[in-house]
């Protein structure tokens, strides 16, 4: 079985007016203010902004389509019998920045199909800008083509990287690598936000991204929107990548055997 056409397009434009949805919320937040609590003993936190985004976003789904399987990172997966389609839904990606007024934030929404991720749609409404993938049928910002980068080299690549909330304890922190490709690329940035640094890559701001421990609502969306944009995406070893595995790296597929080449190397001394 597979989605026809016409179902492809009812998601999709579900999906972006949930996401244009969960975006005014954040917007209204970050103007009248919100209160912020603490997820657990790491630097880990929760806005009202982000359970306001949330609920709007499953109640959008829900009336249109109440069958849907739905797996949202504050709410966890809904108790709903097995369908093909699940959305996948981070009602704000960037709290910290969220919390700290630093605009760089977005509503991240990923659906997949018997277990594919077949669509993806985040929405920066910081910028207005609004990515856009279709399984098949390319990625788009706002409404116009994008793709990858045409950087051959990592020592001519912008790189984006980020940590998890146990940096402080974990031993496996990501900091031996950031200090590796410091020394072999034009920079690193960490905007805070996964599905943006996602997007980035699939427009061409920048070339490469690797991260450890993202959950499936980070890159859902973003996994489809980098590929359809031309590029690629894996686990550390190279291997496809799953948006429920350990380990990511996106690129614009021409330094992707580079940095696979690099992180083995760092993380095996
Ligand atoms: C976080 C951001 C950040 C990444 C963290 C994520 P959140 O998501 O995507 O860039 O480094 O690991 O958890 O908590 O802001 O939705
Ligand atoms: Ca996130
Ligand atoms: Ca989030």
């Amino acid at each position: 079985m597979s989605l026809s056409p016409t179902e492809f397009d009812t998601l999709t434009r579900l999906a972006i007016q949930a996401a244009r949805q969960g975006g005014t919320i954040l917007l209204e937040h970050a103007k009248k203010g919100f209160q912020i609590h603490k997820k657990d003993q790491t630097i880990n936190l929760v806005t009202e902004a982000d359970l306001r985004s949330e609920e709007a976003i499953i109640q959008t789904i829900r009336h249109a389509f109440p069958e849907h399987q739905i797996l949202s990172e504050e709410q966890g997966m809904q108790d709903t019998p097995t369908n093909p389609v699940k959305w996948i839904i981070d009602p704000l990606d960037g709290t910290t920045n969220f919390a700290h007024g630093l605009p760089m934030y977005n509503v991240s929404i990923g659906v997949e199909y018997e277990g594919a991720c077949v669509l993806g749609v985040v929405f920066d409404p910081t910028r207005n800008e609004l990515f856009l993938a279709q399984q098949g049928k390319g990625a788009t910002l706002n409404g116009t083509p994008i793709h990858v980068s045409v950087t051959p080299k990592l020592n001519e690549a912008l790189l984006v990287t980020g940590f998890a909330y146990d940096v402080h304890t974990a031993k496996d922190n990501n900091l031996k690598e950031f200090c590796a490709f410091t020394l072999r690329t034009r920079g690193i940035r960490r905007t805070g936000t996964a599905a943006i640094d996602l997007c980035y890559i699939a427009c061409g701001r920048f070339d490469g991204f690797w991260e450890l421990q993202l959950n499936p609502w980070d890159t859902a969306a973003g996994k489809v929107i980098v590929e359809e944009a031309g590029g690629r995406v894996t686990n550390y070893a190279g291997e496809p990548y799953s948006i429920y595995g350990q380990t990511i790296i996106a690129t614009n597929s021409l330094i992707h055997q580079e940095i696979v080449d690099v992180l083995r190397e760092t993380r095996s001394t």
